[in-house]
């Protein structure tokens, strides 16, 4: 059987698996015996869409590892098809992930882009990303938190579930109801493994405390993910990215200010207060509402200067 995987003119990844249309590649015969001629036309395609989701990977600035992992993901829900196709096992994977990684660093993003990406390579069914913390798990009497768990998986059904600073629930101690939560979210994840992507997050240290805590609880998760800090090169890019997106330039001088700027702090900061990408648009943003502010005092309305970012605009 033939699964077509399709790239849309908008170079959009659409995996269809099963589809009406399977005679796209017609069979010879035999089953899954196509002549040379589809069966390189198969390849191509698959490879154009593999190169599709690369652009968009690259999109973000950095996040190599990422990347990889879901290039990955890709090629082995390709090569299940094709082992079903030959009459093999079809795999099974259970594709919850640990993201680790200090604030800004991308977490809430990425996880965002993987619930459209796996939504489109037909893994999950909606894709939506629903975020939650301590509060919205944990309740206030027995029994209260595995209703307000079970609620909120199966409102992530066909998602992802995104759980930020997932070390808190592992805070309080053996009579705390995190642990409630967690053993009913552990029950969900292998009851559920297919229908839903549940993705915890949170600092490097704590998490790796926090899987200490229960002993099954890092077997169950087969990707874990490192979210390192931005180099002050990747962070000048991801402040290129946000100014592209919102049609602004940095003069020449706001560009070696901003840049000797986040030198400075990087070398600083202790590594859990700065914030990363965070910052950079944050400071874009106050940078922004300054020169709005110039402008209009000096009743400045060209073009180039509605664009440009000066030093003297930049508050950081
Ligand atoms: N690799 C990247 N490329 C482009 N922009 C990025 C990248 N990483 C982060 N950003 C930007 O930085 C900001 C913060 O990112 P995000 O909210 O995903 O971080 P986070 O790791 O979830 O932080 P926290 O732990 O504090 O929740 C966002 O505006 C995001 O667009
Ligand atoms: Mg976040």
């Amino acid at each position: 059987m033939d699964q077509p995987i399709r790239l849309k003119n908008n170079g959009q990844i659409n995996i269809v698996l099963n589809s009406q249309k399977r005679h796209a590649y017609p069979k010879e015969g035999e089953r899954g015996t196509l002549t040379q001629k589809q069966r390189k036309q198969a390849t191509t395609e698959e490879l154009d869409a593999l190169q599709a989701l690369e652009r968009e990977l690259d999109q973000l600035v950095g996040l190599s590892e990422m990347k990889k992992i879901m290039k990955e993901i890709y090629a082995w829900i390709v090569i299940n098809k094709k082992r079903q196709e030959a009459g093999l096992k079809p795999g099974k994977q259970a594709l919850h992930m640990l993201f680790k990684g200090n604030p800004g660093t991308g977490k809430t993003t990425v996880a965002r882009l993987i619930g459209t990406l796996l939504q489109r390579m037909e893994v999950l069914s909606k894709g939506h990303l629903i975020e939650a913390e301590r509060a919205d798990l944990v309740g206030e009497y027995i029994g209260h938190t595995a209703q307000k768990t079970r609620d909120l998986v199966k409102k992530s059904l066909g998602g992802i579930l995104f759980i930020d600073e997932a070390y808190s629930l592992g805070r309080g101690g053996e009579k705390d109801f995190g642990k409630e939560a967690i053993d009913t979210l552990v029950k969900h994840m292998e009851d559920k493994h297919q229908e839903f992507v549940l993705i915890l997050a949170g600092y490097k240290e704590e998490m790796d405390h926090f899987l200490t805590l229960n002993p099954g609880l890092y077997s169950r998760f087969p990707i874990v993910i490192d979210f390192p800090d931005y180099t002050t090169k990747e962070l000048m890019e991801i402040a290129q990215t946000m100014l592209d997106d919102k049609e602004y330039v940095f003069s020449q001088e706001a560009t070696r200010q901003f840049q000797a700027h986040l030198e400075n702090v990087q070398s600083r900061e202790s590594n859990n207060h700065f914030s990363n990408g965070r910052y950079v648009r944050n400071v874009l943003e106050k940078s922004i509402r300054a020169h709005s502010m110039r402008l209009l005092t000096e009743q400045e309305f060209d073009r180039a200067e509605l664009m440009t970012l000066r030093s003297l605009d930049l508050k950081m």
